[in-house]
């Protein structure tokens, strides 16, 4: 490999020792990756949690081919496309019934900025002002525009970034590994680490609160699965107080945890809804905000002609986005992926148990296709430990995700059994080599 990768400055990357020791991905199919070396690679993250119906999809990828040579960009300020309203109706199939307005983006980032913006204008349009603070959570990942930083809780993803937004709060998280570590599926305690949003609202009052955001499955920071009970909760004090209560459900949306959306999963249905990721199966960027009825309708007031929400993105439902989400919606469709998961939860959570007692490993968790295997740090070495397991993965034809110490698991959700094997054999050897 003779290529210069200096003027490439990557994301989320250690950019140093990437460049000293590249690792290139040139081809994917199904659920393997092939890189610059021919190597077969098992993609256990589904991309970035992204690729829900594995790699190079024949109705995704014609699709694609077919918009980019009719329309190839239509203007979407006071302006459309058929495809985009084919593509939110059919979106609002999917989508717990009460949210059935779709706002389209173009990542998670700008959806979760979307839906914080809409959740506060929507108490300003409606007379209700003073209505501005957001409150996220401790450990909470939003993406990373300043609303996302500002109400995430991942401190390395705030620390470099100045005050970001003001008037913002934090839930406590709801990892407890005292009681709840190895719990297969959802963790029995916690469901009262809710009321500690009685305790905000007793700090700043309802009257100033607009919204709080969650993810239902926290997965940037370690696969937290939320305590049973937690989230009802959660909707109940959001409920008595007239305060939004968003879901973020970009890496849980589009079947990762067995149903369409983790809303529909855990029985519990926020007023806005984020996506992104599974929505176009990876393959071109898009996010969405999935609004009430209610609050969409608080917006169309005024006079006909004036513009209701003020906010919008060159590429919002962008032609190649939608031909990509539709040829992927229909993919989900023909092979019953959206509830796959439910069939493969049971052997995936075995495979997984199964390195419980392993050199490291503090905890696992799982839900649907979600896994973490949380391991001791390296002492004074945060993060090390579980990255040179990612490296080792890698090298034995595994893409595997470390965030901190806790290895992540979302594989696409077409996988089989022998991959699950495949999976939990090389992160078993991988962990034994590195006691
Ligand atoms: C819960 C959640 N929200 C938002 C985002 C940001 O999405 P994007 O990277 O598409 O901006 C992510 C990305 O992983 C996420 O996990």
């Amino acid at each position: 490999m003779t290529q210069n990768l200096d003027a490439y400055w990557m994301p989320f990357t250690a950019n140093r020792q990437f460049k000293q020791a590249p690792r290139l991905l040139t081809g994917a199919d199904g659920m393997i990756f092939t890189d610059d070396r021919g190597r077969q690679i098992l993609d256990g993250i589904a991309g970035l949690w992204c690729v829900n119906a594995g790699h190079n999809r024949p109705k995704i990828v014609e699709a694609i081919q077919r918009q980019a040579a009719l329309l190839d960009f239509a203007p979407p300020f006071q302006m459309a496309h058929p495809m985009v309203f084919e593509l939110a109706n059919r979106l609002i199939e999917l989508t717990p019934a009460s949210l059935n307005k779709v706002f389209f983006t173009n990542s998670g980032s700008e959806a979760v900025d979307t839906a914080l913006k809409m959740a506060i204008a929507y108490h300003r349009v409606r007379g209700d002002a003073s209505r501005t603070r957001l409150i996220g959570r401790e450990r909470g990942y939003h993406g990373v525009n300043f609303g996302g930083i500002s109400v995430g809780g991942i401190v390395g993803n705030r620390k470099l970034f100045g005050p970001m937004l003001g008037g913002v709060d934090h839930l406590c998280h709801t990892h407890d590994p005292a009681r709840n570590a190895f719990s297969v599926g959802q963790p029995l305690h916690g469901a009262e680490f809710a009321n500690d949003l009685e305790k905000l609202i007793a700090l700043h009052d309802a009257s100033t609160i607009a919204a709080v955001i969650v993810e239902p499955v926290a997965g940037s920071t370690g696969v937290l699965i939320p305590p049973l009970g937690y989230l009802q909760r959660l909707r109940e004090i959001c409920d008595k107080h007239g305060i939004l209560l968003i879901f973020d459900e970009v890496i849980t949306g589009f079947g990762r945890t067995g149903q369409p959306f983790a809303a529909q999963t855990f029985g519990v249905t926020p007023d806005l809804m984020t996506a992104a990721k599974g929505l176009t199966n990876g393959c071109v960027p898009m996010g969405a905000v999935f609004a009430t009825q209610a609050i969409h309708d608080t917006f169309m007031t005024g006079p006909e002609h004036l513009i209701e929400f003020p906010h919008g993105y060159t590429y919002s439902g962008h032609p190649l986005a939608c031909a990509a989400a539709l040829g992927t919606l229909d993919t989900y469709a023909d092979e019953g992926l959206l509830t796959r998961a439910t069939e493969m939860q049971g052997y995936f959570a075995e495979g997984l148990h199964s390195l419980k007692g392993l050199p490291h490993v503090i905890d696992i968790r799982n839900i649907g296709l979600i896994g973490g295997v949380e391991l001791t740090p390296l002492p004074g070495e945060p993060g090390k430990r579980a990255f040179s397991l990612f490296l080792d993965c890698w090298e034995q034809g595994l893409l595997i995700r470390t965030t901190g110490d806790t290895v992540a698991l979302s594989p696409p959700l077409i996988i089989e059994r022998s991959h699950i094997d495949q999976m939990i054999d090389t992160l078993r050897k991988a962990l034994v080599k590195a006691a």
